[in-house]
């Protein structure tokens, strides 16, 4: 059978056949046959905006894989910083290379004074931490202005290690702020996840210690959220870069687009949905009042996944590792009926709709002691190395700016109509 689509135009008659490359058909033959007929995808949902050898995802069989790896190998073997690594650079480092990497990385991780002192320190008192960072990401282009340096490699390496390093610097500076904490310096005697706890968490004490379980567990989070292909805040990231905008600026506007509640701001939304649900004898009419269209199941439902997503099957093992340490999360009973009555409700089945990755995320966040606000910050932290690994590769595949077409519904040409003569 070949490899291919055949496509007729009934007013003319011509058809065109088309080869079925990587499992995706090119447009470049549709635009050939049908000019000036738009293939009309709202959500792009059926439309592949590039080929990327990053991040493997199968939706339909729940699996994902960061450059051929599976997710739970990963999860189990890996750090977050090394899996950035192999994001990054498509291969897994070798000791030298995660050595060296892993350096450059720690000594990033100071701010400029200014971006504290005189940036940060300028939001009003009630600031949501996310907006502070998403404003933070895009005020360093103006501190580093070798950012625009974009086809330099070395520059282009720097601006990559800087935002990786300075994301738990900036996430833990907007979490002080708006507690009215001292900022807190980064420590880089410790590594990556033990010195982000401790920008967070240190109060007088010289040296803080965080529980080693729980540094464990923010760096088996970090690595879940480090990818997760073409989402939508990568998509922001890869339309801006492909503007060819400076790195800082592509990964403001990807974080924005992290920062909404169908995005990275799921989990915070799943932590009040359960705060307002309150007690499991609530649960069955939250799920009536969900299936008549009133409101939607937080954490639940995927454009991708038709299928238990798998970060969030490793997560609830993480969740146990980290109730552990810091007793259970009195939501997480809600939580667990909420998921069992959803898996076994025909709304939910024929829709397939599971838990995805921020069903459980928040809890633990909150068993932990990080405020609802900064869970879509404690999203960000880890992504910002997909979103580079992906504009790193969009430019290297020098692809062109992306400008989608529309289907135009709105009013054929009309005269203009002076004031006075319109209906009042
Ligand atoms: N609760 C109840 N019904 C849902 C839910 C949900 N969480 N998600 C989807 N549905 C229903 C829709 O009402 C729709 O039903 P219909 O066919 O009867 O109209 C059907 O399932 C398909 O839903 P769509 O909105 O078309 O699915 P889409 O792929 O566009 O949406 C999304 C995906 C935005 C994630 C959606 O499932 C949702 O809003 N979930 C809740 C928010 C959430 O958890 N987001 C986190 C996503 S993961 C991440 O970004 C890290």
């Amino acid at each position: 059978m070949p490899e291919s689509i055949t496509i007729t135009d009934n007013r003319t008659g011509q058809s065109i056949e088309i080869p079925i490359e990587n499992g995706g058909v090119s447009s470049a033959a549709w635009e050939k046959l049908l000019p000036g007929v738009w293939f009309h995808d709202p959500g792009l949902t059926a439309t592949a905006m590039t080929e990327s050898a990053v991040t493997y995802l199968d939706g339909d069989a729940g699996i994902l894989r960061y450059r051929g790896y599976p997710i739970e190998q990963l999860a189990e073997e890996s750090t977050y910083l090394e899996v950035a690594y192999l994001l990054l650079k498509g291969e897994l480092p070798n000791q030298t290379q995660y050595d060296a990497w892993s350096s450059e990385i720690t000594h990033h991780t100071f701010i400029h004074e200014n971006v504290r002192k005189r940036f940060l320190d300028g939001f009003h008192y009630d600031a949501h931490p996310m907006g502070m960072l998403v404003s933070a990401i895009a005020a360093l282009s103006t501190f580093y202005l070798d950012a625009k340096e974009i086809y330099d490699p070395a520059a282009r390496e720097k601006q990559i290690v800087r935002l990786i390093a300075k994301m738990p610097t900036l996430a833990a500076a907007a979490h002080r702020f708006s507690v009215g904490m001292p900022f807190v310096y980064p420590d880089n005697e410790l590594p990556f996840a033990a010195n982000f706890l401790s920008m967070m968490w240190k109060v007088a004490e010289p040296h803080y210690k965080a529980n080693p379980a729980l540094v464990r567990a923010i760096d088996v989070l970090f690595i879940l959220h480090a990818d997760h292909e073409q989402n939508c805040s990568t998509t922001a990231m890869r339309t801006v870069g492909s503007a060819h905008a400076d790195p800082y600026s592509s990964a403001a506007a990807a974080a924005a687009a992290l920062y909404g509640p169908r995005h990275g701001g799921a989990n915070e939304a799943v932590v009040r949905m359960l705060t307002e649900i309150g007690s499991i004898e609530n649960v069955a009419p939250y799920i009536e009042a969900v299936k008549s269209g009133k409101t939607r199941l937080q954490g639940f439902g995927h454009r991708v996944y038709k299928n238990y997503d798998p970060r969030a099957r490793i997560i609830k093992k993480v969740a146990d590792d980290v109730f552990e340490v810091t007793g259970i999360n009195p939501l997480l009973d809600i939580a667990l009926k909420l998921e069992d009555v959803a898996l076994h409700d025909e709304y939910f089945i024929s829709r397939r709709l599971y838990p995805n990755v921020d069903f459980y995320s928040g809890l633990i966040y909150q068993a932990m002691g990080f405020p609802v606000a900064m869970f879509p910050v404690l999203f960000a932290i880890p992504r910002v190395s997909g979103w580079l690994a992906h504009w790193s590769e969009l430019l290297d595949q020098d692809g062109k700016i992306v400008r989608p077409r529309q289907v135009y519904i709105g009013e054929p040409e009309r005269k203009y109509v002076p004031m006075d003569q319109r209906e009042s």
